[in-house]
């Protein structure tokens, strides 16, 4: 479902799309949220995509992949809709982009019929928390440590420990 959105950067006014990001363009997004993710990082998240893990979304601006989101959800809505590995790359932010690709999957989880949208964000992550909270995300539950792996690009791997705490947005059903 492309998600047409105005985006005024600079001067220019130019359009902004939410959609399925496509394997031939893992390099391309690679290089635009350079310091968030490895090629090898998304290489790993579009092996997971074929194994059910996650679906893939991008934002791109005339055609150039600046940020991307994930997102996982039981077809028939049972569960929250869990929103995940949202960057959007350095050059680009502050312009509504990640607002965009929160909405998407917000949207997506009240098509779908889910009663909620669900997050985990670095505890310390002040931007990204505030940005949350303006969408209506809320707080639940302590601080916990979120485990994951990190690929790097010399095939290598590390596991990456956060003090992490939990979001929820409910949706309404329609
Ligand atoms: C967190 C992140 C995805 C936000 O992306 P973004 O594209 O900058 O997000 P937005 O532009 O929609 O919103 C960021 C701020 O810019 C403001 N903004 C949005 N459009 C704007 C515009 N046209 N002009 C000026 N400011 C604008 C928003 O109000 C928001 O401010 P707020 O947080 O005080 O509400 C991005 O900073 C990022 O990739 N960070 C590193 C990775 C990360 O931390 N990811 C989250 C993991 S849980």
């Amino acid at each position: 479902m492309p998600y047409p959105v105005n985006v005024t950067a600079g001067v220019a006014s130019r359009t902004l799309t939410v959609r399925p990001l496509r394997l031939d363009e893992l390099a391309a997004l690679a290089e635009a949220i350079e310091d968030e993710a490895s090629l090898a990082q998304l290489e790993n998240r579009w092996r997971e995509q074929e194994t059910g893990y996650r679906t893939l979304l991008v934002a791109d601006i005339d055609g150039r992949p600046v940020g991307t989101v994930s997102l996982y959800g039981r077809k028939d809505g049972r569960h929250l809709m869990h929103l995940f590995a949202l960057e959007v790359g350095a050059a680009w932010r502050n312009q509504g982009i990640g607002t965009a690709l929160i909405d998407h999957v917000i949207e997506r989880a009240r098509r779908d019929g889910h009663s909620a949208v669900y997050l985990e964000v670095r505890g310390d992550n002040r931007g990204a928390r505030r940005l949350y909270h303006r969408l209506g995300f809320r707080r639940v539950g302590p601080e916990f440590t979120n485990t994951w792996w990190r690929f790097n690009d010399d095939g290598t791997r590390d596991v990456v420990e956060e003090v992490s705490v939990r979001m929820v947005k409910r949706v309404k059903r329609q």
